[in-house]
């Protein structure tokens, strides 16, 4: 088991590079079944992208990753079931049963694991690959689908959900006709995704906007690409959040700003000085956060909800009361009580609503990163505090951030990871 250690106080100051999106890079790697031969750069070195090769090797494609540059060859690739343990670790292996029941008119896997954040359903992914024309059923934790022929069909989802909408695209590469997807998700990783299967041969539009359009094509019209994934927006976020908590002025290189503007946002209306450049980002912090009146979770381009407990950390220590809302997930709120043994004061006041009322300073504890995004804020907060932070359960952490460890002390933090 992994732990960082923290001993908080330091300002932040320097300049890190931020790499490639986790939640890009899965859905692209499960998207790569569809292709013949992918060079995909720009990969985070993260246990869940690991796990993501191990399906694909199960699958029987060819697959290296060196440096941040995977390559996924399919020549060799059989129709059988994902590996029962990897498929149940990741939220993202569902994303496969779109590209598999494509390319072999049949998928089978366990259900996908991944944070624990409350109900995560799969209906609107059966639902979308059922109205393909595919039997798609859920059976004792095993989902099924299976298709003669997929056929091109309208499909508008109940709520824009990321992982549906990429199980629709995937599974409409193939399919005979015309396949419109309604009320899809504009998550800047919708978009990474699009342009991926464009390269493979894929022909596909409007990914970003509400409505994508899959024009089905024949299998012999997909081949080799190269793509480079997008850069991570909420590991960017996180450490300009870090940056707000702690005080000074980093540079984040290798950015989109228009990706990371609902954070920017927010931190601006704090005190935070942020200033775009290029590809890079200026974040200032020369004074105590100032209390945000409320910060609402909502799909993209609202507040990312993968970005919820980073800004509660922060707020914890802000002049004035704060309210956070919770939008997208049933319970993501384990931060909670871990914020509160290191002295937040925050409250749920019914609902997903929380209160939060800024301390002057916290101070260290140890505290368990209990899921991905929970342990990023734990980190934050202990930057913060006063005295040693103890962050168990590292695990969690390294599902979605290379090397935050690094990063943070490159920009001046007291932090070490280390393993019993
Ligand atoms: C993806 C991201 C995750 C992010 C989330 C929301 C990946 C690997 N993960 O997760 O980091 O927090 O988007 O931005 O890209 N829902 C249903 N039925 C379904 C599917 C979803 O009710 O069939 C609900 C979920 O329970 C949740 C909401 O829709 O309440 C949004 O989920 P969704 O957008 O699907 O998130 P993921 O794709 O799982």
């Amino acid at each position: 088991m992994g732990e960082y250690r923290i001993t908080g106080g330091r300002p932040l100051f320097g300049e890190v590079a931020i790499g490639g999106a986790k939640n890009a890079a899965l859905p692209i790697l499960a998207a790569a079944v569809l292709g013949r031969r992918s060079i995909i750069h720009n990969c985070p070195r993260i246990s869940d992208i690991f796990c993501t090769i191990e399906i694909l090797r199960a699958l029987g494609c060819v697959v290296s990753f060196e440096g941040n540059t995977v390559i996924v060859d399919t020549h060799s690739i059989e129709p059988c079931a994902l590996p029962h343990e990897m498929a149940s670790q990741m939220r993202s292996s569902i994303i496969f049963a779109g590209g598999m029941l494509g390319r072999f008119g049949w998928a089978e896997m366990a259900h996908p694991g991944g944070c624990k954040l409350g109900k995560r359903q799969i209906d609107l992914h059966l639902q979308a690959l059922r109205a393909l024309g595919a039997q798609a059923e859920n059976e004792d934790g095993i989902i099924r689908a299976k298709a003669e022929r997929l056929v091109g069909a309208s499909i508008v989802l109940k709520t824009p959900s990321v992982g549906a909408t990429q199980n629709a695209m995937l599974a409409a590469v193939l399919a005979k006709g015309i396949t419109t997807i309604e009320n899809a998700a504009k998550e800047p990783e919708i978009i990474d995704l699009q342009n991926f299967l464009i390269k493979i041969g894929a022909k596909i539009t409007g990914g970003g906007s509400e409505k994508i359009v899959v024009e089905g094509v024949d299998e012999k019209h997909l081949g080799d690409a190269e793509h480079n994934v997008m850069p991570d927006r909420i590991v960017a976020g996180t450490y300009m959040t870090a940056a707000a908590i702690c005080g000074g002025k980093i540079r984040l290189n290798r950015i989109v700003y228009d990706d990371i503007r609902p954070i920017a946002d927010v931190l601006a209306a704090g005190g935070v000085e942020v200033t775009a450049h290029n590809d890079c980002v200026e974040v200032t912090a020369s004074q105590r956060f100032t209390a945000v009146n409320q910060i609402t979770t909502a799909p993209h381009p609202g507040f990312p909800t993968d970005m919820q407990p980073q800004i509660t950390a922060l707020l914890a220590t802000a002049e004035g009361r704060s309210c956070v809302v919770e939008n997208i997930f049933e319970s993501r709120d384990r931060h909670v009580a871990e914020l509160a043994k290191m002295g937040a004061n925050i409250l749920n006041i019914g609902g997903r609503r929380f209160d939060i009322v800024g301390v002057e300073r916290l101070h260290g504890a140890e505290v368990s990163a209990h899921d991905l995004r929970c342990g990023a804020a734990l980190i934050l907060a202990g930057l913060g505090a006063h005295g040693e932070t103890i962050v168990t359960d590292s695990v969690h952490i390294e599902r979605g951030y290379d090397g935050i460890d690094a990063d943070l002390r490159k920009l001046g933090a007291d932090i070490s990871l280390s393993w019993s």
